[in-house]
């Protein structure tokens, strides 16, 4: 990341952006981020996801809303599938060649993943709501990205699929948890399994997707959902979205002591006036 001396952490410049295959237009509390390599089906490298937590950290304070999309009429073809041969994407590393020739550890593998899973960990920030806007393919690591989002509205052409175990691959970008904890283990075992493309109004029955729209009204739709988004307070959602996030993993007394936790801070601070 690029750093001013003692000042704060600078966003990716147009180039950064552009070698990720990304654009980022910031105007006020809402960042769109599109995902840029249509003539590739927006195939996506570890720069793109490298860069993706690079916006992450830098994002202006007042931004509430990050809306993901892709452009043109794909989503995402996950990992360009370059990123597997021998000599890697546009001067990126492989991601195979240097355990084939014994110059990488699976150690260094899994600090390189590590990596690149940050692109997708921020998007569940509290302090954010992240949409994804898929129309056409989402596939693998595309999947992925869309499930990292909190709330997925679907052109009626979306197609979604865990290519990953097709490939002799796992889903890795922190997929398999929002999967499992939207459809439950064994739907998520014939999902990957069977790499099959799940279409959007199936998506939409399980619970992948919170809106299917037709296609030329998915803009529109967007815009509605960011408008209210926009117009909840912004301290009551980010602490109403810390606490739905932990309720899963929480018990029933767990759940209500958070509960009680987070509305006594709100109280004391709308008493305040803040
Ligand atoms: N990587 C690199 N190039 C890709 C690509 C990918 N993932 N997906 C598409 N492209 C390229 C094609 O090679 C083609 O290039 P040329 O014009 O130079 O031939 C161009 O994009 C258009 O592709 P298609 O003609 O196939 O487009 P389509 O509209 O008929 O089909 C598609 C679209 C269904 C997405 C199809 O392209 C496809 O299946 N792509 C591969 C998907 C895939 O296997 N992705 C990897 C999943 S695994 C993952 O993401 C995570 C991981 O870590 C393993």
């Amino acid at each position: 990341m690029t750093q001013a001396s003692n000042g704060p952490a600078l966003p990716p410049t147009e180039e950064e952006l552009s070698r990720a295959r990304l654009k980022l237009a910031v105007e006020g509390p809402v960042a769109r981020v599109t995902i840029s390599c249509p003539e590739r089906r927006n195939a996506m490298t570890g720069r793109t996801w490298t860069t993706l937590a690079h916006i992450g950290q830098t994002l202006p304070e007042d931004v509430r809303i990050v809306v993901l999309s892709g452009e043109g009429d794909t989503f995402s073809a996950g990992i360009d599938l370059g990123m597997f041969s021998p000599e890697g994407v546009d001067g990126e590393r492989s991601m195979v060649a240097g355990l084939a020739d014994g110059t990488s550890t699976e150690a260094e593998i899994q600090d390189y993943i590590a990596g690149l899973q940050e692109g997708f960990l921020w998007l569940r920030r509290p302090d954010l709501v992240t949409v994804a806007a898929v129309r056409g393919h989402a596939i693998g690591a595309g999947f992925q990205l869309a499930l990292s989002c909190d709330i997925r509205i679907l052109a009626d052409d979306a197609q979604l699929c865990m290519k990953e175990p097709a490939l002799g691959l796992v889903p890795d970008l922190t997929g398999t948890k929002p999967l499992v904890d939207i459809v439950g283990v064994n739907r998520a075992v014939e999902i990957c399994l069977t790499a099959r493309r799940v279409g959007a109004r199936e998506a939409g029955t399980l619970g992948l997707a919170e809106l299917v729209v037709a296609s030329d009204e998915l803009p529109g739709t967007v815009d509605d959902a960011v408008a209210a988004l926009l117009a909840t307070d912004r301290e009551a959602a980010t602490a109403t979205k810390a606490l739905l996030q932990q309720a899963a993993g929480n018990t029933l007394q767990q759940q209500a002591e958070a509960e009680r936790v987070a509305q006594a801070s709100r109280l004391a601070a709308l008493a305040r006036g803040v």
